[in-house]
């Protein structure tokens, strides 16, 4: 069975703390909007899908901490708390698909009053997760045949169960297959700086006994150069009109590997993750994290002290070196636009 990433219970958002796997299952609880805020900050819960699922609780939890009784003022305040979670990462479009659609049921049901439209907003950070779930198991079902008896598949970074309310993205397309292909394993990167592959792919895989072999990031090249890899799935934060990727970086570095030795580069994504409004990945904003991040390793300097550091926490690979996007409504093969505009219709980002 699969992590369970978040969930709300008496009025809490309770978050397994993706910080401290896998050493320790510990869980945050978070009182209040600022409290998920923080939690998405620093990344006890991270993942395009799951962070739009903790906004929208976020948001539901800022509802019911609000004492006003009527409308607007109501509305205003938490307006203000949405640019506040809005702004907590910014390349995942998940986050502000998650809390329009929060500010959707305000809207539509202000006439109900204060009270109700409290209770109408836990109800849709609940259907936010449960939805989430369903769809990651229909992109799982759409994707299933990309994989064959005996592939070895790499994927990047952390598109899991971790990463979403459950199940996983390109994690999902890879557990569905492996509940009727035989001998298929999976080759994670580690995924520095934060190393979401080492310490969540791999956590996550291994305890549902899905053969996993860890990596350095620098190793992949070698490893497609022998023949070991089959193909690659990886999961997205923002996919732009024409089909660009913004994802962990690194990401474009595997897709250009894959290009070169004739390997399938697939994407699995929900279409909350498009961004109609972005025609490329240019237009797609890429969060720049602390140095420290780089520079240090659990407390310890791994270059010298005030050193000048970048990082990047994405990239957007360019859609010519991605083969397929698996959607829960289909996968989608070049040329991506039209397609993608067909396909997203209202549910896109
Ligand atoms: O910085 P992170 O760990 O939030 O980055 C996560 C990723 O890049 C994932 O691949 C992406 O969000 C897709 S998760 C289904």
């Amino acid at each position: 069975m699969f992590p369970k990433t978040i969930a709300w219970k008496d009025n809490r958002v309770v978050i397994l703390d993706q910080r401290r796997l896998p050493d320790e299952e510990v869980y945050v609880e978070c009182q209040s909007a600022s409290a998920v805020t923080e939690a998405i900050k620093t990344m006890a819960i991270r993942g395009a899908p799951a962070i739009g699922i903790a906004a929208a609780m976020g948001i539901a939890l800022g509802a019911l901490g609000i004492g006003k009784k009527n409308f607007t003022p109501f509305y205003q305040e938490l307006s203000s708390i949405c640019k506040t979670l809005k702004a907590a990462r910014p390349t995942a479009i998940n986050l502000r698909w998650a809390l329009e659609r929060m500010k959707g049921v305000c809207e539509a049901n202000k006439e109900k009053g204060v009270e109700a439209v409290k209770g109408l907003l836990v109800n849709e950070a609940l259907a936010i997760l449960a939805e989430d779930i369903e769809t990651n198991k229909r992109i799982g079902e759409q994707g299933k045949d990309l994989i064959h008896a005996n592939d070895t598949i790499l994927t990047h970074c952390n598109a899991g169960a971790l990463a979403t309310g459950g199940y996983g993205t390109a994690l999902g397309v890879i557990r569905r297959a492996w509940e009727d292909r035989k001998g298929i394993t999976v080759i994670a990167t580690e995924t520095r700086p934060l190393l979401q592959g080492a310490r969540l792919t791999a956590w996550e895989l291994t305890r549902e006994g899905i053969p996993v072999t860890l990596i350095a990031d620098n190793m992949a090249g070698y490893l497609m150069q022998q023949g070991e890899i089959n193909l690659c799935i990886v999961g997205a934060d923002r996919i732009a009109s024409n089909g660009d990727v913004a994802n962990k970086i690194g990401t474009y570095t595997l897709a250009i590997l894959a290009k070169e030795h004739g390997i399938p580069f697939y994407v699995a994504a929900p279409l909350s993750t498009f961004d109609r409004g972005a025609k490329t990945g240019a237009e797609i904003p890429i969060e720049e994290r602390e140095a420290s991040e780089v520079s240090t390793l659990w407390g310890r300097c791994l270059a010298p002290q005030g050193i000048k550091v970048r990082n990047p926490a994405f990239d957007v690979t360019p859609h010519r070196y991605v083969s397929a996007i698996i959607t829960e409504k289909g996968i989608v093969k070049p040329p991506f636009e039209k397609r993608l505009k067909q396909i997203t219709g209202k549910d896109g980002g």
